[in-house]
C-alpha cells in the first residue's frame, strides 16, 4: 500500500457540461482544455516581446499558424495536450489568462517536463504563477501518477526562477550558453521536483 494521500485544499476536479473535460480548479484559478476560440488570445499575448522574452516561441504567432498547431495538437494523447489557464472572475465567470501544461512525458521513468505563461502581464506578481505550478504538480502526481516533474528556464528569468522556488522546485543543474537570445547565448537552469519531496511538502502545509 502508498503512502496517505494528501488531502486537497481549495482544490477540485469538475466535469464540464457535455464535452466531459475534466480540469483542475483552485479557488483563483482553473486549468482546462483548450478550445478553438482561444487561438486570438496567443496570437495577442505573443505578439508583445516581454512576454516571450524567455519563452521557446521566440518568434511572433499568426493565427493561420495557430490554426495549424491546434490541429496538430488534437491529434497528441490528452493528457499531454497544453491547458488554458483561466482567473476566477466572480459570479461563474472566468477569464482566460495564459496557458500551462505537461509535455516530453516519458511515462517509462515517470517524468514529464512542465511549462507556464501567464499572457495577461497586468496580472504578474499577484501569486497565480505559483498557483499554477502548485495545481500542475498536484496533477502531475496525484493523476498522472509521475515521479519526476521537470522544466528549464533561462538564467535571466528571475521572476519564473522565484515562482518555481516557491512552488517546491529544487534547482538541479545549469546549462551554459544552451539558447541564443538577443545576440547573446543564455545559460539555462534545470528544476525540478520529485513526487516524494512533493509530497512531504504538501503534508507539512496541511498541517
Ligand atoms: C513567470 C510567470 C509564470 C510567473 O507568474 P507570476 O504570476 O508573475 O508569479 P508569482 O506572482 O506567483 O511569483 C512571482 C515572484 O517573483 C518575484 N519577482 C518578480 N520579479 C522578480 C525579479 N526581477 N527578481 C526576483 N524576483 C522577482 C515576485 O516578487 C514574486 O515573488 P514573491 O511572491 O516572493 O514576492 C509569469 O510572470 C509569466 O508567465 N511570464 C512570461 C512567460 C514566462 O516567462 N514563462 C516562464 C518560462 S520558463
Amino acid at each position: 500500500m502508498g503512502p496517505r494521500p494528501i488531502p486537497p485544499r481549495a482544490f477540485g476536479r469538475h466535469r464540464l457540461g457535455s464535452g466531459g473535460d475534466i480540469m483542475m480548479q483552485t479557488t483563483r484559478i482553473r486549468l482546462r482544455p483548450l478550445e478553438r476560440e482561444d487561438l486570438p488570445r496567443y496570437v495577442a499575448w505573443f505578439s508583445d516581446p516581454e512576454v516571450r522574452q524567455y519563452l521557446a516561441r521566440y518568434l511572433p504567432l499568426s493565427m493561420v499558424g495557430e490554426e495549424k498547431w491546434f490541429e496538430e495538437m488534437l491529434t497528441r494523447p490528452e493528457d499531454e495536450r497544453p491547458l488554458a489557464v483561466d482567473l476566477h472572475a466572480g459570479e461563474g465567470a472566468w477569464r482566460h489568462i495564459g496557458g500551462a501544461g505537461h509535455h516530453n512525458i516519458d511515462w517509462r521513468n515517470h517524468s514529464a517536463e512542465v511549462g507556464i505563461a501567464i499572457g495577461e502581464k497586468s496580472l504578474w506578481n499577484q501569486g497565480l504563477g505559483t498557483e499554477v505550478m502548485e495545481t500542475l504538480l498536484r496533477h502531475g502526481f496525484e493523476t498522472l501518477n509521475l515521479h519526476r516533474i521537470f522544466l528549464r528556464v533561462f538564467a535571466a528569468n528571475r521572476r519564473a526562477q522565484r515562482t518555481y522556488e516557491k512552488a517546491g522546485f529544487v534547482l538541479e543543474g545549469r546549462m551554459r550558453q544552451a539558447e541564443f537570445r538577443e545576440g547573446a547565448y543564455q545559460d539555462v537552469l534545470l528544476y525540478s521536483v520529485l513526487r516524494d519531496e512533493w509530497r512531504s511538502r504538501a503534508a507539512a502545509k496541511a498541517r
